[in-house]
């Protein structure tokens, strides 16, 4: 018997409509960040291991699909984009004005427990300004993060963003007598304690010393404790966008790199995982290429935004229609009388060179099965060349009206019917 092969675990199959679906998210990933002035850019699948070993953290390392090269080289399939951008940036800073504004699209590789909202792959959109300190970078970040969610048809019934400053923490450390590995240690628990049993983490800060009530006292604070905090607080309400915004200083990220504010996207209800998540690093630049250059940005997988559209009527609905759009063609050419093939073959190259989307029959068929497959792939025109060529029939498929033109100025009729320009 064949083999039959399947995909691996955590690896995804994109089907057409799945295609389309990706691609619709993409657009509205590419769609924003326009609208804020970035502008694309993208790195190499492979890099050398050590990139990810100087400051990612354990977590992501754990999960790294590394291998050495026929050239005897470390290297990993990329687990995220920030080290490479570091290394990018550190590289060409020079050649570009400050801040630099720039986002991403690309596959990604964590070797994770495959799980609901997680895979071995995925899709991720990263968003980065370099070169800033000042916490209106770190606001507006999150204004186009808040705008990707609201562009996608979702309101403040579905989503929050928590925002939090993981040097409020430090501070917090510090003041514990806590340094250097110490304080990250300390960091992880922090990042984890939603997911640990109580007495798990009370027994984890136990080792430093800490109190589970200390810490529980310091995340009922809110943003008063960190100035920057505020800051970015009230730049977010001055735009009108406060109302999706929570500060949780329970909120520290797992990436050991982050410096400063720090934030994640939750929805609301479908106790889904993060939809997105991001900060500020400062010093990863320096770290990786040795130039000082600040920075913060986050980064949106495809896999949970997807589950949480597909949950949702609105978000849902424009991700349908947009799904159809994709496969509908703008003219479906049926072929009325064989003996006009030369005449239809010619007119189909007309409307391609005019940029339409025209599918055409490769096989004789009864002009009835035509229609219904014209009906069915979704086509918004039929176009009929019969007996009377030069003259062609044009039916509007969802208004179900017919209108007739010559051959000649088809290509009118149809930007007038189809709205074209
Ligand atoms: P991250 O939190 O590791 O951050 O990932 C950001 C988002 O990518 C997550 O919220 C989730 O939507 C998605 N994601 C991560 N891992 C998986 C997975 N295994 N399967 C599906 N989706 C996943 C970073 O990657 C940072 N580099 C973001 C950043 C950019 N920080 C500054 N700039």
């Amino acid at each position: 018997m064949a083999t039959r092969f399947q995909v691996l675990p955590g690896f995804r199959d994109f089907y057409p409509d799945d295609c389309a679906a990706r691609n619709y998210v993409f657009d509205v990933w590419r769609k924003v960040s326009r609208r804020y002035g970035f502008v694309e850019y993208e790195g190499p699948m492979l890099e050398p291991t050590e990139l990810y070993t100087r400051k990612s953290g354990a977590e992501i390392v754990n999960q790294l699909f590394c291998f050495t090269d026929k050239g005897e080289r470390e290297v990993s399939l990329r687990p995220e984009l920030t080290p490479t951008l570091a290394r990018m940036a550190a590289a060409r800073h020079r050649d570009f004005r400050k801040p630099m504004r720039w986002f991403s699209i690309g596959q990604f590789f964590r070797y994770e427990r495959h799980q609901k909202g997680r895979g071995r792959e995925f899709y991720q959109f990263n968003c980065d300004l370099l070169g800033e300190t000042a916490a209106a970078a770190d606001a507006e970040l999150i204004a186009l993060a808040i705008d990707l969610m609201r562009e996608l048809g979702f309101t403040t019934e579905h989503f929050r963003l928590r925002v939090s400053d993981r040097n409020a923490w430090v501070r917090f450390a510090e003041s514990k007598g806590l340094e250097g590995d110490g304080i990250a240690s300390f960091l992880q628990i922090i990042d984890k304690m939603e997911r640990t049993p109580e007495e798990k983490t009370r027994e984890l800060l136990g080792v430093f010393g800490i109190t589970l009530e200390a810490v529980r006292k310091l995340i009922g604070s809110g943003a008063e404790v960190s100035p920057v905090l505020a800051e970015v607080v009230e730049n977010l309400q001055q735009r009108g966008l406060g109302d999706y915004v929570e500060v949780d200083l329970g909120i520290v990220r797992g990436l050991a790199y982050y410096t400063g504010i720090v934030f994640e996207i939750f929805d609301i209800g479908q106790g889904m995982r993060a939809i997105a998540g991001g900060g500020r690093y400062d010093q990863l630049v320096e770290l990786i290429g040795g130039v000082d250059l600040p920075a913060c940005g986050f980064a949106m997988g495809d896999m949970v935004i997807t589950d949480l559209i597909r949950a949702t009527s609105e978000p849902c609905r424009r991700l349908d229609e947009a799904i159809a759009a994709d496969g509908a063609v703008d003219v479906w050419l049926v072929l009325a009388d064989e003996t006009k093939q030369a005449e239809a073959l010619s007119l189909a190259q007309t409307l391609r060179d005019a940029g339409f989307r025209v599918a055409l029959p490769l096989t004789p068929a009864k002009v009835v099965k035509q229609f219904q497959q014209a009906e069915s792939s979704g086509a918004i025109t039929a176009v009929v060349v019969g007996s009377e060529f030069p003259e062609v029939a044009i039916k509007d498929l969802a208004k179900r009206t017919e209108t007739r033109c010559a051959a000649a100025a088809l290509v009118g009729a149809l930007r007038d019917l189809l709205g074209n320009s």
